[in-house]
């Protein structure tokens, strides 16, 4: 079986991704540096699965480490999550943005090389597709960004592209993500952001669990049915799913793609409200407060690509995403 390296292995997307691997029977080496996430990830990993992973503590950036994780494993495909992925901070913080995302990326990319590991998939987002275009969007579309975390994911794509010019055996899958959301059905793993949530979702939780008294909801005079921002919500379940196809399309094409993973449904932040209340069975107050710099009214995607070259589509409902994250919230809540 495959041999699959998992940068950013225990943060929100990449956990999920190492249980269906594991699942699937692929051998799964992983490194994280818990910038975001902790070790009792590694011991949810195997609760569900009844199988482990091969666990670096590392720091993509040093060289040293991520090279020793190639040179001990034979790496078939990499799938590249590990990144700082708060908007605001990279406002604040551009510097430590570029050299951890763009330099992390280098490192990476170097040690494929060294040891001629020819495949990856980019945890890459909607956010490349900037300002200017309409949703649905469509992989064709230009891309640019608003926000140093948007900057890097645009010129780490653009590397990808290029390295894949440059040798003809190279393979990139840049997937882009519209907004994850959910978490296992087992409940044991999920988003779990320090700090003040920057998404809406785990902020919807903390308002649930009583942790928040009320929801601010930036700007209800968009150009929206209802006002409120209009986003792509996508069960993280049906992510993976997206990622574990892309390996295969990945082992056997070259070359660079980018792919589109969303549901093609548009919710409202008031939708969204009203489904995570009925899923939860709690009241969320909230209040209309002035728009969110950087923010836009619509954004969807068309998902057409991943259906004709991954055979991928969504499965999971908005019900779903609501009811499996406040599972998981409740869980986490119970076990503190
Ligand atoms: N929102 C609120 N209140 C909050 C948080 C968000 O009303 O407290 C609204 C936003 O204005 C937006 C919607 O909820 O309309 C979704 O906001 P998120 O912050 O959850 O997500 P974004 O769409 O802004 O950004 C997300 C990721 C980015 C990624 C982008 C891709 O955070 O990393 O999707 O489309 F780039």
């Amino acid at each position: 079986m495959k041999t699959i390296l998992v940068t950013g292995a225990t943060g929100y997307i990449g956990s999920h991704t190492c249980v269906e691997l594991l699942n699937r029977g692929y051998n799964v080496v992983g490194f994280d540096n818990f910038m975001n996430s902790g070790q009792d990830v590694l011991e949810k990993i195997s609760k569900i699965t009844g199988k482990s992973i091969k666990f670096y503590e590392a720091d993509m950036r040093d060289k040293e480490k991520t090279e020793i994780i190639f040179k001990e494993n034979k790496i078939d495909c990499v799938i590249h999550f590990a990144s700082s992925k708060a908007v605001g901070e990279s406002v604040v913080k551009p510097l430590e943005y570029y050299e951890n995302n763009v330099g992390g990326t280098f490192v990476l990319l170097e040690a494929m090389k060294k040891y001629d590991c020819n495949n990856i998939i980019f945890s890459s987002s909607a956010t490349v597709y900037g300002m200017n275009n309409e949703s649905p969007y469509t992989e064709n579309m230009p891309v640019s960004a608003t926000n140093p975390y948007g900057y890097c994911k645009v010129f780490i794509e653009q590397i990808l592209r290029d390295v894949c010019t440059a040798n003809k055996g190279f393979s990139a899958v840049l997937l882009r993500y519209f907004n994850p959301v959910g978490a296992h059905l087992s409940g044991l793993i999920g988003e779990k952001p320090n700090g003040i949530p920057n998404n809406i979702m785990p902020y919807i939780c903390n308002v649930a669990t009583g942790k928040s008294p009320s929801l601010n909801i930036f700007g209800n005079d968009y150009d929206t049915p209802d006002g409120t921002g209009v986003r792509d919500y996508i069960h993280v379940l049906d992510l993976v799913d997206g990622h574990i196809k892309a390996i295969e399309y990945s082992l056997n094409n070259k070359g660079s793609v980018e792919i589109n993973l969303g549901t093609e449904v548009g919710t409202s932040v008031l939708e969204l409200v009203k489904a995570y209340e009925k899923a939860s069975n709690q009241q969320i107050p909230y209040k209309i407060v002035e728009r969110r710099a950087g923010d836009i009214g619509t954004c969807y995607a068309n998902s057409a690509l991943a259906k004709e070259l991954l055979g991928w589509s969504a499965k999971y409902t908005l019900e779903d995403m609501c009811r499996d994250s406040y599972a998981f919230i409740i869980a986490q809540n119970s076990n503190n």
